[in-house]
């Protein structure tokens, strides 16, 4: 966990609250684990997402890959992101423990994201050079 903290303290909240908020949608009747994203963008513009599952199990897509691929979709690239919130926990339960990115989850934020991406969880904020230290690039 890192302390120093580069958003206002209020955007945490906000942001930890959308993210529960886009759990609701999530749409996992195999795992019955359900996770919310909220995405920042460095503009202000917060991008949901929740997980999204299907019959043929590996098509699944998380919720963190859902929220990049909107705003990716919308034209937004490497280094237009702050910070993901993300909930997760077992359907129907309130999200309390962290829930921690999968390690696609990671590789998508290296993707778009440096080092000071911050990573939400319930009760503790990391950044992506925490999270994912020695990370593949092409560049
Ligand atoms: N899941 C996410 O949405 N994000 C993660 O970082 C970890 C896992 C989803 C995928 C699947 O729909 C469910 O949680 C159980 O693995």
């Amino acid at each position: 966990m890192h302390d120093e903290l580069i958003l206002p303290a209020e955007k945490y909240d906000e942001l930890i609250l959308a993210a529960r908020s886009a759990r609701k949608n999530a749409y996992c009747r195999y795992s019955r684990f359900a996770v919310g994203a909220a995405l920042l963008c460095k503009d202000g513009t917060i991008y949901t997402g929740c997980n999204v599952e299907n019959a043929s199990y590996s098509l699944g897509i998380c919720a963190e890959r859902t929220a990049f691929c909107k705003a990716a979709a919308d034209g937004y690239r490497k280094g237009d992101f702050a910070a993901i919130a993300i909930a997760g926990g077992e359907e129907g339960m309130p999200p309390e423990q962290p829930c921690y990115p999968c390690g696609a989850c990671r590789q998508v934020m290296a993707e778009f994201c440096g080092d000071d991406f911050e990573v939400i969880l319930a009760d503790r904020v990391y950044t992506l050079a925490d999270l994912l230290p020695y990370r593949f690039a092409l560049d």
